[in-house]
């Protein structure tokens, strides 16, 4: 454990040696939340590829890289880009940047996630606000070592998702006459889709919506103590008595649709954070 954080550490230098910004809040930008950035006054841009340690994308449709800057008058951090475990990354590297930004100064983080959606009164192009999740990733990113100065080595589960940014996230879609939905999100490796079977069952153990991230980071930021902000865009359905065959096209298509949608669902919570 110490020489991972020693490697967060030295990753922090270089960040330090480009930018003295200091960012309350974190935003991992996922499948569709691209143009957030177009609302954020950038400060400083970092490269993942030329900070020490930091793993590097290898999905086209993320870059990879930090944007420090503002939101909604706020300083925050942007990660353009993250990783996901069925790129062959472990749960180290998948939460490395999360350590990265709590050293820079991260208290809350926000993560948005491009998901497939398993309740009825889901349909596609939905925003689901996260309550809660379930991990069903086969490992867990706080196996190994704990560094007490960090967090708990036994965290418990309580309150992941902090339940004051979850009004908060209601009132404000209310405010902006948004439809969200809400519900329990399940992360599993990917990359394959669900079978019928598989949406089936995962629904009858308790999750609203499906997809292959979030529950990594959210669990090594609640295990950090920062509070927690999460939005799915249920970009397919996964209905187990109504299948069809699923795109990668579509899914990115309806993640951009809603996009405009998150972002200023985003941007107006963050205002009032
Ligand atoms: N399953 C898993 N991940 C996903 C899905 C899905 O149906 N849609 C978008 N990401």
């Amino acid at each position: 454990m110490k020489e991972y954080m020693d490697r967060v550490n030295e990753a922090v230098k270089y960040i330090r040696s480009r930018t003295d910004h200091k960012p309350e809040i974190g935003i991992i930008l996922g499948t569709g939340l691209g143009s957030l950035v177009d609302g954020m006054t950038t400060e400083a841009t970092v490269s993942y590829k030329d900070i020490p340690h930091m793993p590097v994308s290898t999905v086209e449709s993320h870059a990879g890289e930090f944007l420090f800057g503002s939101l909604s008058d706020k300083p925050v951090v942007c990660m353009r880009g993250r990783f996901h475990y069925y790129e062959g990354y472990d749960m180290k590297e998948i939460t490395f940047p999360i350590r990265v930004m709590k050293a820079l100064g991260m208290e809350t983080l926000i993560v948005s996630n491009a998901a497939g959606g398993m309740n009825p009164n889901f349909e596609a192009g939905d925003i689901m606000l996260i309550k809660d999740h379930i991990n069903y990733f086969p490992t867990n990113p706080l196996i190994g070592p704990n560094d007490d100065s960090l967090g708990d080595r036994f965290p418990d589960m309580y309150e992941v998702y902090n339940h004051k940014y979850i009004a908060l996230a209601k009132e404000v879609a209310l405010k902006q006459n948004l439809r969200l939905q809400e519900g329990v999100y399940l992360g599993l490796t990917g990359p394959c889709l669900e079978t019928a079977a598989e949406y089936r069952f995962f629904r009858t153990i308790g999750a609203d919506a499906v997809g292959m991230s979030t529950v990594p980071e959210a669990i090594a930021a609640h295990h950090q103590r920062n509070r927690i902000l999460a939005f799915s865009i249920i970009t397919d359905m996964g209905l187990a008595d109504n299948m069809h065959p699923c795109s990668l096209e579509n899914v990115i298509r309806t993640a951009s649709e809603t996009e405009p949608k998150l972002r200023d669902l985003i941007s107006g919570c963050v205002a009032r954070m």
